[in-house]
């Protein structure tokens, strides 16, 4: 793993930037991309700079059961307030959380990443080491799939709702055997709540015990953390 240490969020957002920048340069033309308030500071410096991605595609890494994207806490949502409604793609794909059959959605899914494979795939990481939202214990195997959230996971995210009862409990998820397939990783982590995680993993063991941990078998990832982050390790 390449660590780079950065001052903060925005420090972080535009070395990430830089990064997608360069990978576009040398050919990448699909993204897989997080939500989150991680990425947020990379998507403004994309919003800001003069690229066009209208050639370019996206496939997001997940998305809350039961919400449409016309809700304003689903990450469809998210994805077009924060980069699509400022800088159009060619095709922006973030799983259905509306979908009647799951199962029938986790193979669409699944057919969306094979027909589209990753060059860079941004990711931020839970304080418990989630990625994607493939929780402690979820297989490195694992293709998409629903998950039930953590406890942990719905506690961090509450602060996007009114009330915690409103936080979905389940949620879709591409699986880790397919973020791994990614050329390039980038994962982001900023604040003292990452630090923990972060240091498991960089130096902990490799264990679905904390899922981040498997980015050590892969060959192309660059961890940004600004100092908070860093602290523990
Ligand atoms: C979001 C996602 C999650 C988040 C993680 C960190 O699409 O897949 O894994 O990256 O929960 O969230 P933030 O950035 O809000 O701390």
């Amino acid at each position: 793993m390449d660590v780079i240490r950065v001052k903060n969020a925005d420090e972080g957002g535009k070395k990430a930037f830089e990064i997608i920048k360069d990978g576009i340069a040398n050919g990448a033309d699909t993204f897989g991309l997080a939500t989150g308030s991680t990425p947020e500071t990379m998507y403004s410096y994309m919003i800001e700079s003069d690229m066009d991605f209208s050639d370019k595609v996206s496939v997001n890494l997940d998305e809350y059961v039961g919400l449409d994207g016309n809700n304003e806490q689903s990450y469809r949502y998210f994805m077009d307030q924060h980069l699509f409604n400022h800088k159009p793609f060619e095709k922006t794909y973030v799983p259905n959380g509306k979908a009647q059959d799951l199962d029938a959605e986790c193979q669409r899914y699944d057919d969306i990443i094979a027909a589209n494979p990753i060059d860079i795939q941004v990711l931020g990481i839970g304080q418990n080491g989630h990625i994607g939202f493939n929780e402690p214990g979820t297989s490195f195997e694992a293709t998409t799939h629903v998950v039930e959230l953590t406890e942990s996971t719905v506690n961090a995210n509450k602060r996007y709702f009114d009330k915690v009862e409103d936080v979905p409990t389940r949620a879709l998820t591409m699986g880790i055997q397919s973020i791994m397939k990614s050329k390039k990783i980038i994962l982001m982590a900023f604040g003292e709540a990452k630090a923990e995680a972060i240091k498991g993993m960089i130096d902990g063991k490799v264990t679905e015990d904390l899922p981040a941990s498997v980015l050590q078998k892969h060959d192309d990832v660059v961890v940004i953390i600004d100092k908070d982050a860093a602290s523990k390790l």
